[in-house]
């Protein structure tokens, strides 16, 4: 069924979405283990300062933090490690268990000893780190439809952080994508409400355990709140056209599209949730109290706490982009407001709990402070963001003397894995999506006497992995230990019966009885990737075309972030696998084109046959007459 913009029955069905988000977000409302020890936490901040009251309100990145004593000084409640702020000392397990360990120490040496509560980007595996398994992006994941193998991954993810003493990740993302030009497309499940509802929720429950104070349990945290993948694409294109843009519908479609995983999340427990950069009808969703408090709170019942994009507060008033301020971990350049005070009394008045950072903490610390004194940010305020906080703290068993504050030792031999590479094997098979395979080529359950492979990720674990691989943009290569290429994985299943060679171009390949073309766009993580044409590369189509001239019969793998224009390879292709960012396990590729494992996924969003049916928007369920629609996916017979 497809809307027009205005069809009344568009309307009606979407109002009526909405009414039943509605009812159904009603009965939304965060565990009662998460406001369980509300007394002893009225009783502590009862004896806290102002001062550090604000400083459990504060999180800055870990890069920013060059005098260790700020975190005792200033109470530090809180750091992180952006996408890149990694252990001078090295990315190994041990440097992160060493880093770690030794910033919460300085934290228990504050006056009243409240631990820090540390936060990541693990969004598919713990993936800053060298060696980890990296699990398929969620856009993979999505294909799936699989909540049981996503709790699953979560839950390997939440062991592997343990295993370095983080004890909070910033994930689940629950965007709903609604245009692939969108560099953080491959961050949401799918472009339908109804998948995002289904996985966000399982990712929460996968990290968080029945129990959030178990040993290898950490906080999740669902973003981003409210309607990240919907922006309208902003004139002039480039970098940022999409991204940390304007989300122009009304508030019905605003939740019959974007408020998806939320009530679900908030019912499993969410510990954690953060507002997004974009705007809500030019209003920034850090700073609009309608959306924080009197949805997300009241309404839905959330009783975690909110935490700010990084920076994200900066850009409430009169934003500018400083490019003298130090680069931050995330986004090159920073904004920076002319009216820091303003931009912050604005955020926390909203309903922001605390504040994700870099340079300007102590600036934040001060500042806020005198909002409160001057009346401007009332105490009631502050107590709620601090009650919220140490609920969580309290939830994971911070709060008392708990030895499990440190790196959980007994789970790191299990770190990377074969048993956690295992399970993120089986997750790409399951996220591979059969799109085309005439004269039932696939699979090719005994490899001939000779394969050539081609293509731009034939042997490219960083364009398998994506953004948020070891730095915050991925990179190309071997950029981690313990992974497989598909050309690794074609190479070990072919032994010694099979010759295998690879050129990237293709050339060479004539006299192969078959042709394997791995496609696809480079890493990419936010603003960087927001792309206006998402047609293949020319040297990929000249792969593939190469390999059709010398008259093999021609297999092509899609590494993408998205759907791409296939363009001419969608018909000299004899088969198409979209293997999304499958992460370090490339031989789960392999296993669905020898049949090894089943070709089950189906498109987590439709497949687009031009540029000119992106992007899909609010006013349609789906793209109408795609290459290949939403749901679509081949099995072998
Ligand atoms: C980034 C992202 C957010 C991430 C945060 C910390 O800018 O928007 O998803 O969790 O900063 O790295």
């Amino acid at each position: 069924m497809t809307f027009s913009p205005l069809a009344p029955f568009a309307r009606l069905a979407i109002l009526s979405t909405a009414f039943v988000v509605l009812c159904y977000s009603a009965l939304a409302a965060s565990p009662p283990w998460l406001t369980a020890n509300d007394d002893k936490i009225k009783a502590i901040v009862e004896k806290m300062t102002l001062a550090e009251k604000v400083g459990q309100m504060t999180q800055p990145d870990s890069g920013s933090v060059k005098d260790l004593d700020d975190i005792t000084t200033l109470a530090l409640g809180s750091m992180l490690s952006g996408g890149s702020s990694d252990p001078e000392s090295g990315n190994k397990l041990s440097d992160w268990a060493d880093f770690y360990t030794e910033r919460q120490k300085r934290a228990l040496k504050s006056r009243l000893g409240i631990p820090l509560i540390y936060g990541v980007d693990a969004v598919h595996g713990h993936n800053n780190l060298l060696g980890a398994v990296v699990f398929p992006h969620n856009i993979g994941l999505g294909c799936t439809r699989n909540p049981q193998l996503v709790e699953e991954i979560a839950r390997i993810t939440a062991r592997e952080v343990r295993a370095s003493g983080i004890q909070w990740t910033f994930a689940p993302s629950v965007a709903v994508p609604r245009d692939i030009r969108w560099g953080r497309a491959y961050e949401g499940f799918s472009e339908d409400p109804a998948v995002v509802a289904l996985l966000g929720p399982a990712v929460v429950r996968g990290l968080q355990g029945t129990d959030l104070s178990g040993k290898e349990s950490v906080a999740a945290c669902a973003k981003h709140f409210i309607g990240d993948g919907g922006t309208e694409f902003k004139p002039g294109g480039g970098e940022g056209m999409l991204d940390q843009g304007d989300v122009r519908v009304d508030e019905a479609t605003l939740r019959a599209i974007h408020l998806g995983a939320y009530p679900d999340a908030i019912k499993a427990g969410v510990a954690t949730i953060m507002p997004s950069y974009s705007s809500w009808n030019g209003v920034k969703c850090s700073g609009n109290k309608q959306l924080l408090t009197d949805i997300l709170k009241n309404e839905l019942g959330f009783e975690g706490f909110l935490i700010s994009d990084y920076n994200a507060i900066d850009q409430l008033v009169s934003p500018e982009t400083d490019e003298s301020a130090p680069e931050s971990n995330n986004a090159a350049g920073q904004v920076r407001s002319a009216d820091y005070k303003k931009c912050i009394e604005i955020s926390i008045n909203a309903g922001m709990d605390m504040v994700m950072l870099t340079d300007r903490y102590k600036e934040f610390i001060t500042m806020l402070q005198e909002l409160v004194e001057e009346g401007k940010v009332p105490m009631a305020r502050i107590d709620d963001a601090v009650t919220r906080i140490l609920r969580v703290k309290f939830a994971m068993g911070m709060m008392e003397a708990d030895p499990d504050l440190w790196p959980n030792k007994e789970l790191q031999p299990e770190f990377g894995s074969e048993a956690h590479r295992k399970v993120a094997r089986q997750a790409v098979a399951e996220s591979v999506v059969l799109l085309k395979n005439d004269n039932a080529l696939l699979p090719v359950r005994k490899l001939p006497r000779r394969v050539h492979v081609a293509g731009s990720g034939a042997d490219d674990l960083g364009m398998q992995c994506g953004g948020w691989t070891i730095g915050w943009q991925g990179d190309r290569g071997d950029l981690t230990p313990g992974g497989t290429t598909i050309l690794d994985a074609l190479k070990a299943v072919a032994g010694n019966t099979t010759e295998v060679n690879f050129t990237a171009d293709g050339s060479k390949c004539e006299g192969a009885d078959l042709g394997i073309v791995v496609v696809g766009e480079g890493p990419y993580a936010e603003m960087k990737g927001d792309r206006y044409d998402l047609a293949l590369s020319p040297e990929d189509t000249a792969a593939v075309a190469a390999l059709k001239a010398a008259g093999l019969p021609v297999v092509v793998v899609v590494l993408s972030g998205r759907p791409m224009i296939l363009g001419d390879v969608a018909d000299q292709a004899d088969a198409i696998l979209a293997a999304w960012l499958p992460g370090t396990e490339g031989a789960g590729v392999v296993d669905v084109l020898t049949g090894a494992a089943p070709a089950t996924g189906k498109l987590s969003f439709a497949w687009p046959r031009s540029m000119d049916q992106v992007p899909l928007g609010h006013q349609r369920e789906t793209i109408e007459n795609p290459l290949y629609p939403l749901g679509f996916g081949l099995g072998y017979e």
